[in-house]
């Protein structure tokens, strides 16, 4: 079977940054270690006013395709995957390839675009979609261009403003893939619920406690699926795995769970045991209650000893590496997670190609999946030549009263005029609103 995956990543990020230990902390009055050591995010990216999620998706798109050498004939379908959308009818994939067909000789009439929602999850999906499509033979020998592009706010004053971001991840996605190839075997864990939503409002209703433990239980429940069709998991199967990443301190939660998961039953659980005793099991309790505290007081001795911390710092520490320097970008949230392991790899000029990663999206409202990713040969002159670090460096340094203007200018509710923070340079750009009240793009030179 020829393998299906991807074959090229770049990024976009928002071209402002928050920093929130030093400039937003100290105007909520709390601490800077809240943000830098809880949360785990020290920036957020911001969009400058002429950003939004058509322009940092199509910015990426075109990176990724001018070093692809590829052109629109070579595209046989565009997916979007955003929660950010400002039309329910148009796909903000149209825009980007209006942005796109600015630029390129040809067009993209015969590719086949749409827009995927399930919050943060969508990007996922999205590739699934790709890889079904190419499975199928339906692809006529072109590939799939995936956008997950998403701006991150939150209402003024809710805690989820902490976790803000604003940026695009664009995937190329192939038959013979360079990056990652994806497994066939999948896990879903899937239930209605309202822990975060945004019903046609543009800043989500938020219950933040619960939408952890909601991301907990439908990744559990994922993990479970996994492993059904894939066998059980264990600790030294996967070099890296990288979760969707609202925050990193979420991740430390996810991981730690993931852990007593997959060393349950096992010899690290036996080795483990001098020290901490064995995992909880729910017969040995009278009630529910009593159990679950018996949990919570072996994870805090389980995430304390050599064993676990040393796996944490190998398997998920690298892929929360981004995610600390930009904040939530939601639906690309799991692919930059991806990017920063590889990321790792490279810096670690680690032997890599034929590694596994196992990869654990999730969407609130809710839904998480768990696939296997096997990495290819050409992964690594693929990921040195994404541009990471100059992108984050040049990002422009906001006060906080400058912040307040631009979430003003990117609340659809406010009607705003603010200078730009930085000047375009060869990229596309929002310029204003059309006569049907279109959004509309043009390239900057
Ligand atoms: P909060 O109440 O402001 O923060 O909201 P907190 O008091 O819970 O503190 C955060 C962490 O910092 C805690 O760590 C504190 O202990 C620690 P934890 O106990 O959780 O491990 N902390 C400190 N650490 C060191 N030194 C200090 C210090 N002070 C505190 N001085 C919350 C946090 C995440 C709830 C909020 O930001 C929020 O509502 N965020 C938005 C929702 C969210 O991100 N949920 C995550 C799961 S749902 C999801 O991932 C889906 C999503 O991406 C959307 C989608 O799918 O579309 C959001």
């Amino acid at each position: 079977m020829t393998a299906v995956g991807i074959d090229a990543i770049e990024i976009r990020t928002g071209k402002l940054r928050l920093d929130l230990p030093g400039t937003f902390a100290p105007v909520k009055g709390e601490e800077p270690e809240k943000y830098s050591k809880g949360i785990g995010i020290e920036y957020s990216s911001l969009p400058d006013v002429y950003e939004d999620i058509v322009t940092m998706g199509a910015n990426a798109a075109k990176r990724l395709l001018d070093r692809k050498g590829l052109a629109p004939d070579d595209i046989g379908r565009i997916d979007v995957a955003t929660e950010s959308a400002f039309d329910n009818s148009k796909p903000v994939s149209t825009y980007i390839a209006g942005c796109l067909e600015q630029v390129y000789d040809g067009d993209f009439h015969h590719a086949n675009k749409g827009e995927r929602k399930f919050a943060c999850l969508s990007g996922t999906q999205c590739l699934d979609d790709a890889y079904n499509w190419i499975r199928a033979g339906r692809n006529r020998g072109r590939a799939a261009l995936v956008i997950a592009t998403d701006t991150a706010l939150y209402e003024r004053g809710d805690p989820g403003e902490a976790t803000q971001g604003a940026g695009a991840v664009a995937m190329l996605i192939d038959e013979d893939p360079d990056i990652v190839s994806l497994s066939t075997e999948q896990g879903y864990g899937s239930a209605d619920e309202t822990d975060f939503l945004k019903p046609n409002q543009q800043f989500p209703s938020v219950d933040g406690k619960r939408s952890v433990q909601v991301y907990l239980a439908r990744m559990r429940e994922a993990l479970e699926d996994y492993e059904s069709v894939a066998g059980d998991t264990h600790s030294e199967d996967f070099v890296y795995i990288p979760f969707h990443t609202p925050y990193p301190g979420m991740v430390r939660k996810a991981a730690l769970l993931g852990y007593r998961h997959i060393t349950r039953g096992t010899e690290i659980e036996e080795a483990l045991a001098d020290d901490i005793g064995m995992q909880p099991r729910e017969d040995d309790f009278a009630t529910r209650e009593d159990y679950e505290e018996a949990i919570r007081a072996y994870m805090d001795e389980l995430k304390e000893t050599r064993r676990y911390r040393e796996w944490y710092e190998q398997t998920i520490d690298p892929t929360v590496d981004i995610s600390g320097q930009v904040g939530n970008w939601y639906t690309g949230s799991v692919h930059v997670a991806r990017l920063s392991a590889l990321r790792a790899a490279a810096e670690a000029d680690r032997d890599f190609a034929g590694e596994r990663m196992l990869v654990g999206s999730y969407g609130s409202g809710a839904q998480a999946e768990i696939h296997a990713e096997t990495v290819r040969e050409g992964w690594r002159t693929e990921v040195d030549a994404v541009d990471v670090e100059p992108q984050l460096d040049e990002r422009y340094d906001l006060s906080f009263e400058e912040y307040e203007l631009v979430h003003d200018v990117h609340n659809h509710g406010k009607d705003v005029e603010v200078e730009e923070f930085t000047q375009p340079d060869a990229e596309f750009v929002f310029t204003g609103w059309g006569r049907m009240n279109e959004r509309r793009y043009d390239y900057v030179e």
